[in-house]
């Protein structure tokens, strides 16, 4: 084996896709609740695609246990710290979406979007002492910088190592 399965590099793709847009939605809600004009359409958009990646990581794990890995490509120091990096963003693509759950219950945006009622929303500095907002808020960050230097290493990779890594995430089979 030397790629990836198909259907894991169709998830991973996607879900970097979903995260661009779930973190844009997100901000765009917390800047409308902080104008206290946020929608209920609002947190529906950002919750179903928030779910999504949940839902997404769920399954990329049940493929990845039933379809295997290819092989590391070398056993080095900065090898190790790209796999344990994998890992965390696993945890992370999974804890985050969670704590997005906690703060629906805690904030009290959970009971507005069961009432249908937007006025119930909350409102300007409304999730000010909401600890799982707190949460939420610092693993979107905890994310960006691991997504970052995910990123780098590939980089690092495809045009410092020239060792094709690359080929490894792509749809393309090689012969
Ligand atoms: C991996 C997916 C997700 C990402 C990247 C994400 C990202 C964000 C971001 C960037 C914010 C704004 C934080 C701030 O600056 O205050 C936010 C807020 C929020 N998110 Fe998520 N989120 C995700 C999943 C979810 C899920 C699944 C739910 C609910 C089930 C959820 C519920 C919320 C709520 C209630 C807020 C507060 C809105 C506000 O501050 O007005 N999120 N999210
Ligand atoms: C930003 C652009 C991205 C690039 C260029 C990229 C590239 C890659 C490549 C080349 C691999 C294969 C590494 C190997 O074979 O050892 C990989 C694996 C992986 N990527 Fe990305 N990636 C990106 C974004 C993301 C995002 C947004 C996430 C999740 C938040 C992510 C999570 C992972 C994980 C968890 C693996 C390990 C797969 C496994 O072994 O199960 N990547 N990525």
């Amino acid at each position: 084996m030397k790629q990836y399965s198909k259907r894991m590099v169709t998830v991973h793709w996607l879900t970097l896709a979903l995260l661009i847009a779930a973190w844009y939605l997100g901000d765009s809600l917390a800047d409308a609740t902080e104008d206290s004009k946020a929608t209920l359409a609002g947190y529906i958009t950002h919750i179903a695609v928030g779910a999504a990646v949940l839902l997404l990581t769920v399954t990329r794990l049940l493929f990845r246990s039933k379809d295997g890995m290819p092989p590391p490509l070398g056993q080095t120091a900065m090898d190790k710290v790209a796999k344990g990096i994998h890992h965390i963003l696993y945890t992370v693509l999974f804890v985050l979406p969670v704590s997005g759950a906690l703060t629906l219950v805690s904030g009290g945006a959970g009971k507005a979007l069961l009432a249908g009622n937007a006025n119930l929303l909350p409102k300007k500095d409304g999730y000010e002492h909401v600890f799982a907002h707190e949460v939420h808020e610092m693993l979107v960050t905890v994310l960006i910088v691991l997504v970052v230097v995910h990123l780098l290493g590939a980089i690092k990779h495809q045009f410092i190592m020239k060792d094709g890594l690359m080929e490894r995430m792509v749809l393309r089979r090689k012969s």
